[in-house]
Order: structure tokens, then C-alpha cells, then sequence
């Protein structure tokens, strides 16, 4: 069974604080969407692997380690992902980037794909999904579902906010998947909003609304 982690690191959930606050602008909200990107991106590389290297100091020869296996891939889903992809790639610079365009139909909550753009090693990267907000699961589940029949191997799925349905969804679907968390709410609403959440990533994310 996938397991869920929820990132504690105490400068996640302060920055979290202010994303969540309804009287945060764009600008401020895009700024630590980023920097929690970044910082989750920081803890959840924590286990790479390592091998051992040498490297000749201006003093002497140094037995050092330099990152091994898989290559990584980030996979943002459209829109709200896109948000926390820079900050990613501030710690991991050499990562290839996939887009899924997908939208949640407000009616049906079902999500829509209407893009996809992969690196063509995925089978051979270590995918890491992103997406601020795991709500029903619909989105993040599709997205999975899609990148596993086009040969992805390894995949995680990393979040800012999420409701325990969503969780849910995806530990049940895809038992392979690991998910990592800013935080795990309470619920969600009639309208498949996380409550207490932070909104509509997208529009506060890029101002549309
Ligand atoms: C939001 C969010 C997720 C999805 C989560 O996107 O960024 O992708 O909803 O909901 P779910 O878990 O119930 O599927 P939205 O569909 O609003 O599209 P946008 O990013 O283009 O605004
Ligand atoms: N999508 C969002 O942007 N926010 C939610 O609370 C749920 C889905």
C-alpha cells in the first residue's frame, strides 16, 4: 500500500499559513507556492540514492558522493501545477518536465484531459507528480492511470493540500504510489472544495478570478 506522508518541516507549515489566508494576493500566493515547492522538493529527495565519487580538492584527492539511479521527471498537472514546478527545479535542475492539461468538469467533478506532453524516457524516470490541490483524487488519479499506460514505472505524487477522499482514491487505485503532503484536511464540501483548503489554486494562482 502507498504510503502518505505529511511534510512537517516547521518553514512548510508556516508558508502554508499565508497560502491558505484569503487575504494573500497573487503575487505573494505564487511566491510561497513556490518556495513550498521547493522545500517539499527538498524533503522528498531526501533518500535518493547516493555513489561513491572522487573529486581532486585544490588540496588533495576527496572520496565524495554524487547522486545515482534513476533519472527524475516532474509532472505537473495543468493548470495549479505549474506553480510548483520552478521551485522544484531550483533543487533539481537536471529534471525533464511532462505536462498534463487536465480540468475538473464542474458539474460532473470528473476530470477532462485535453494536453499531454511527456519526456520519452518516462518508463526509465522516477515521475513525480505535482499538483497543490488532491481534492475528490479525480485529477491525480487520471493523470496516473494515463502516465502508467504510456509505461511509467515509478511514480509519486506530491501535494500541497488534500482531502482524505482523495487520499483515499489513489491509495485504492495505485497501491505503488507513494503521496506526499504540505497538509491533510478535513473534508470536502458539497462542491468537492477541500475544507478548510486554501481556494481555487488556479485562479488565486494566476488572478482569474
Ligand atoms: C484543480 C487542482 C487539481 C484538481 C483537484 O484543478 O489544481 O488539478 O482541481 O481536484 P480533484 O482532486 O477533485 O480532481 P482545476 O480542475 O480547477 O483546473 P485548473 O488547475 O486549470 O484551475
Ligand atoms: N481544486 C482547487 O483548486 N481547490 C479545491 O479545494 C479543490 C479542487
Amino acid at each position: 500500500m502507498g504510503k502518505v506522508h505529511v511534510l512537517d518541516h516547521p518553514l512548510i507549515q508556516h508558508k502554508l499559513t499565508y497560502i491558505r489566508d484569503k487575504n494573500t494576493g497573487t503575487k505573494e500566493f505564487r511566491e510561497l507556492v513556490d518556495e513550498v515547492a521547493m522545500l517539499m522538493a527538498f524533503e522528498i529527495t531526501r533518500n535518493l540514492p547516493l555513489q561513491e565519487n572522487t573529486v581532486q580538492t585544490p588540496v588533495m584527492e576527496a572520496q565524495t558522493k554524487v547522486l545515482a539511479g534513476k533519472k527524475i521527471g516532474l509532472i505537473p498537472i495543468l493548470r495549479a501545477g505549474l506553480g510548483m514546478v520552478d521551485g522544484m527545479l531550483n533543487l533539481i535542475p537536471a529534471a525533464r518536465v511532462g505536462h498534463v492539461g487536465l480540468y475538473r468538469d464542474p458539474e460532473t467533478l470528473k476530470p477532462v484531459e485535453y494536453y499531454i506532453k511527456l519526456p520519452k524516457d518516462i518508463e526509465e524516470r522516477e515521475l513525480i507528480v505535482i499538483d497543490p490541490m488532491l481534492a475528490t483524487g479525480g485529477s491525480a488519479n487520471e493523470t496516473i492511470h494515463s502516465l502508467k499506460k504510456r509505461g511509467a514505472k515509478q511514480i509519486r505524487l506530491m501535494c500541497l493540500v488534500a482531502a482524505p477522499e482523495g487520499v483515499e482514491v489513489i491509495k485504492e487505485d495505485h497501491p505503488d504510489v507513494d503521496i506526499y503532503l504540505g497538509a491533510l484536511d478535513e473534508k470536502l464540501d458539497e462542491h468537492g472544495y477541500i475544507v478548510p483548503g486554501l481556494g481555487d489554486a488556479g485562479d488565486r494562482l494566476f488572478g482569474t478570478k
